[in-house]
This record gives structure tokens, C-alpha cells and sequence, in this order.
């Protein structure tokens, strides 16, 4: 237990009950982790997470436990752990390096401590471990067999590394499986980020104009479930094969710049920096809710809204308050950080039995192995 970092034992029990829940939810990893415990695909082996740590992720640790594997588990995102999940998850003997609101030297000491422990694996959200390998923790790189990645943002800075000749091993591209993007980013982020707004702010939809920043299948299942619950939605999205199927859609789709004078409710998602920045917030109406979805939280420009601001205080937990120089009011949720982890509790468990089968059976693979794999980024392998 000491090797791991989590805010609070007591909250174990909590935990342990919150995981048995989501995972009725998930058959498909179920089945996997009963044959993992009859194959031990993993005995001897060392896997090293950066997920969210949640109830859902919970199922995938203890999956790969199952199999034999011995697991250290750290947060993809600083305000995304469940810590009675983090703390369920030591008891059970799976090293946990996560604490809901740690700060940034802390976020990046517990992905340290996760590399410390040798893994052969890497399975990451977002790609700041596979980063970590391939900047200041190079000779870390000699144990690695392979590693997964779960979402677009981590992928699209993966095939940067390498194209520019700079990946050092394998990567699975987990998020870009059918079963993955077509389930998980289609119908549980729209779900769990409005689920993240509610609980914030517990504002009425229905009426309220929402702008959704970003039409790829995250963000075009915030638009349908906003529509669904009486919104009125505009797109902004700068690709204009997407813009014109949000158009096609029944979706009003129209630049940022436009979209910031009508806006009541903001939802980012779109894997771009500062997608509403200085000039949008000039815009803004007084008492417009800003939110982001996306991964990392640099799709508002929180330096550029601070500067502006004369005042700045929480006025609910996860919702701050920002006064601008005229009296404007912007409230600002979640630190800009992924709401529907921030705020609410991530996708739903159906949706994430998926994309963490696809994970499960994507470690697996690197062991089953009859010739090397080249360092490049490959699909999920299928089996027919
Ligand atoms: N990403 C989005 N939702 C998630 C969840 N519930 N668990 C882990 N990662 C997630």
C-alpha cells in the first residue's frame, strides 16, 4: 500500500461497491477477464496505466490482474479521479498514483512514479506517458515491449512522433477501432458531458441556445443529445466536409466570431487551442457558461479570460465565476477541464466495456507475438 498515492483510504468500501456496479454493465470485459484468469496472459508482467480513474477504468485494472499482470495506475487528467475508486483499486493490489485536483507538479510526479515501476506496457489516455518515455524518461524506453492509446488526441500526437521518425515502439491505436469511436466518442460523450453541465450548474436545457465547438463524433453527439433535451444548437467546426453534415444535420453552423454573441452554454471539443479565446469573450453575453470537453484544457483561453477579468471566485464547486471589465459575467466550469470527467463520472460503463476490451485485448497481443512489430502506430488487430 505504500507505494501508492491516493487522497483517502476510508473511502475504499464506497469504492469497491461503485466498481461491482459499472461492471454489470460491462459483459464484454467480463468474459475477458474470466479467460485471462484461466490463460494468465500477463504472468510476470508489468503494465503501466495512465487512464481516468474511474469505476470503469476500475474493471479494466482489474482485468488485466486477472490475467497475471502486475498493474501500477496513474490519472490521465488532474480533475478526473474517482478517489474512492483510487482508493478500492490499492486494496485490491493495483498501485495507484491519483488524486482528484492535484496539481500540476503532482500530476506529472505520479506519472514518474508510474514509470518507475518498469512497466513493459504502456496503456494511455491522451499520450502523456508514451511522451514522458520519449522525453525525460528515455531509459525507461528498454523495458518496452508496446503500448495502447485511447483517445484522438493522444493518437493524432502519436502520428506526429512518428512521422517525424521519433516512436520508439509499437502503439495499438485503440480509439481508432469501429467498436471503439463509433460507441464510446459517439454515444457516451454526449451523454456524459451534459450529464457534466447539469451537475454543475443544474441550469434548464431546454430553450437555452448551446454553440458546440467541433463536429468529429464527439461533438456531434453533444449536438444530437442537446437537441434532444430542447436546446437550440449551433456548430462552430472549421473543416468544411464536417461543417456541411452538421449543416445537413439541422444544425445552424456559423464561426465562432457569430456563435459567441448568441451562445448561453459553450461546449468545446475539438482538440484545439484556444477555439474561444480573447476576441470571443468580448462577445460574450453577460452570464454565458463556458465548457470544454476535449482532452486537455486549452481549448479556452483561461490566461487570456483571467487578464480580462477584474473579479474571479467559485460560485458552486466547478463553476467560476469570472467578471469582466464592464460588469460581464462568464462562468467558467471545471477549470476548462473535460467536464464530463471533471463534474460527472465519465461515459457509461456499456460504452466503455468497448473501448477497454479493445485495450485488454490490444496488451494481449504484444505477448502473442511470432515477429517484432515495427515502432509505428497500428490498428487493433482483427480476428475473424
Ligand atoms: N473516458 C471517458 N469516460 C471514461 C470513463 N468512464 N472511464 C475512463 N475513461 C473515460
Amino acid at each position: 500500500m505504500e507505494a501508492s498515492d491516493v487522497k483517502n483510504f476510508e473511502l475504499a468500501e464506497q469504492g469497491h461497491l461503485r466498481i461491482a456496479w459499472a461492471g454489470d454493465q460491462m459483459p464484454v470485459l467480463r468474459m475477458i477477464a474470466e479467460r485471462f484468469a484461466k490463460e494468465r496472459p500477463f504472468a510476470g508482467k508489468r503494465i503501466g496505466a495512465c487512464l481516468h480513474v474511474t469505476t470503469e477504468t476500475a474493471n479494466l485494472m482489474l482485468t488485466l490482474k486477472s490475467g497475471g499482470a502486475e498493474v501500477a495506475l496513474c490519472a490521465s487528467n488532474p480533475l478526473s479521479t474517482q478517489d474512492d475508486v483510487a482508493a478500492a483499486l490499492v486494496t485490491q493490489g493495483i498501485q495507484v498514483y491519483a488524486k482528484k485536483g492535484e496539481d500540476t507538479k503532482t500530476y506529472h510526479e505520479h506519472l514518474d512514479r508510474v514509470l518507475d515501476f518498469e512497466p513493459q506496457i504502456i496503456m494511455d489516455d491522451g499520450a502523456d506517458l508514451h511522451g514522458l518515455l520519449h522525453s525525460k524518461r528515455k531509459e525507461s524506453l528498454k523495458n518496452i515491449v508496446g503500448g495502447t492509446e485511447e483517445t484522438t488526441t493522444g493518437v493524432v500526437r502519436l502520428r506526429s512522433m512518428e512521422k517525424e521518425g521519433a516512436l520508439q515502439y509499437p502503439v495499438i491505436s485503440v480509439n481508432d477501432a469501429n467498436t471503439k469511436h463509433l460507441f464510446d466518442n459517439r454515444y457516451g460523450t454526449g451523454q456524459s458531458t451534459l450529464d457534466g453541465i447539469l451537475r454543475a450548474t443544474n441550469v434548464l436545457l431546454a430553450g437555452k441556445t448551446m454553440v458546440v465547438a467541433g463536429y468529429g463524433w464527439c461533438g456531434r453527439d453533444i449536438a444530437m443529445r442537446a437537441k434532444g433535451m430542447g436546446s437550440k444548437v449551433i456548430v462552430t467546426e472549421i473543416d468544411p466536409l464536417k461543417a456541411l453534415e452538421a449543416v445537413m444535420d439541422g444544425f445552424e453552423v456559423m464561426p465562432m466570431k457569430e456563435a459567441a454573441k448568441r451562445g448561453e452554454i459553450f461546449v468545446t471539443v475539438t482538440g484545439n487551442m484556444q477555439v474561444i479565446a480573447k476576441d470571443h469573450f468580448l462577445l460574450l453575453k453577460d452570464g454565458a457558461i463556458i465548457s470544454n470537453s476535449g482532452h486537455f484544457n486549452v481549448e479556452i483561453d483561461i490566461d487570456a479570460l483571467a487578464a480580462m477579468s477584474v473579479r474571479r471566485r467559485y460560485v458552486r464547486e466547478f463553476v467560476e465565476e469570472f467578471t469582466l471589465g464592464d460588469g460581464k459575467r462568464v462562468f467558467l466550469l471545471g477549470e476548462g477541464r473535460l467536464i464530463n470527467l471533471a463534474a460527472a463520472e465519465g461515459h457509461p460503463a456499456s460504452v466503455m466495456d468497448m473501448s477497454f476490451a479493445n485495450q485488454a485485448l490490444s496488451a494481449e497481443f504484444f505477448f502473442h507475438l511470432d515477429k517484432k512489430m515495427d515502432r509505428k502506430i497500428y490498428k487493433v488487430p482483427r480476428s475473424d
